[in-house]
């Protein structure tokens, strides 16, 4: 091949949410290995002012370049709808976030243009996804509804299918879509897909599904065919697991999603000690975040 390297993959979210991106790149890319960050002793992001969600995922990432990852995947809408370009562009390695990937397979997607977006307070309130698909598609109509609860009950182990109380919840959330007559739902929030059946449930058949996660994955796939950065290995990769809470918790919890997956390797990591990456004129330095606005 024209160009390899061996290094991880980097993927974080605030907990469970970056499985679903990372299930898929174990998938596509069964070669790779992959280290994955879940700030479970901070989640939720959604619910956070735009300064703390630039503090945690600054952290985030320099916990990530510190183990020598060679691209880093922001597998969280939150993360990828606050961070600036201006920070993401002077990155040492390649970076992607969820939002323009999951934007195009939603405007793939579309027979009739009418699609709506879920996510977090904070992606529905930037209004990300809503200026990505209208760059796409300038015709589509757009229904954009933010799901505050839905991040607490899937870290809480609520996603079975029959578990009613997050049912509840999420009819509630999408009556606005059953009134909008959409054809396309956006789970703007990569901790969606893991309720997805019973979204789907709720929603009908006719309803396509765009699952953040999985479009982020092929998207960092992508990234690193189109820059050759592929692993050389032939060996099956794995996946490392850091966490900022009980590994425990974690383990149990991100089991059934894992697809065969052991989630056994999990270390807890103080990321409240990380020095955060940030971006100057310069560059890339550590130490202290500058203001963007
Ligand atoms: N999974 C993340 C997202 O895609 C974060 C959710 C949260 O922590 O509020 O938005």
């Amino acid at each position: 091949m024209a160009g390899s390297n061996n290094s991880p993959i980097g993927v974080f979210d605030s907990g469970l949410g970056g499985l679903t991106a990372v299930r898929a790149l174990r998938a596509m890319l069964p070669h790779e290995h992959i280290i994955y960050f879940g700030d479970t002793g901070r989640v939720p992001y959604g619910t956070r002012s735009r300064e703390t969600i630039l503090r945690y995922a600054c952290q985030d990432i320099a916990f990530l370049l510190r183990c020598g990852v060679k691209c880093i995947l922001a597998a969280c809408g939150t993360v990828s709808s606050t961070l600036p370009s201006q920070l993401t562009d002077t990155l040492p390695v390649a970076y992607t976030g969820v939002v323009s990937c999951t934007a195009q397979a939603a405007v793939r997607a579309t027979k009739t243009g009418r699609i709506g977006i879920i996510g977090t307070a904070a992606t529905i309130a930037s209004q990300s996804y809503e200026r990505a698909v209208a760059a796409l598609l300038p015709d589509a109509a757009l229904t954009a509804q933010a799901c505050p609860l839905l991040v607490p009950l899937v870290e809480n182990g609520y996603f079975a299918r029959d578990n009613q109380v997050t049912r509840l919840v999420a009819q509630d959330y999408l009556r606005v879509m059953q009134q909008a007559d959409i054809d396309t739902l956006i789970l703007g929030c990569t901790h969606y897909p893991l309720i997805a059946p019973i979204i789907s449930d709720i929603m009908g058949a006719h309803v396509t599904l765009i699952d953040s996660g999985r479009e982020a994955a092929a998207c960092t796939a992508q990234l690193l065919r189109a820059k050759g950065l592929l692993s050389a290995h032939s060996a099956a990769g794995g996946v490392q697991f850091f966490v900022s809470d009980s590994t425990d918790s974690f383990a149990r919890l991100a089991a059934p999603f894992l697809g065969g997956l052991s989630a056994q390797h999990v270390s807890h990591v103080c990321i409240d000690q990380e020095t955060p990456v940030s971006c100057q004129k310069g560059g890339l330095y550590a130490g202290g975040l500058s203001h963007q606005h």
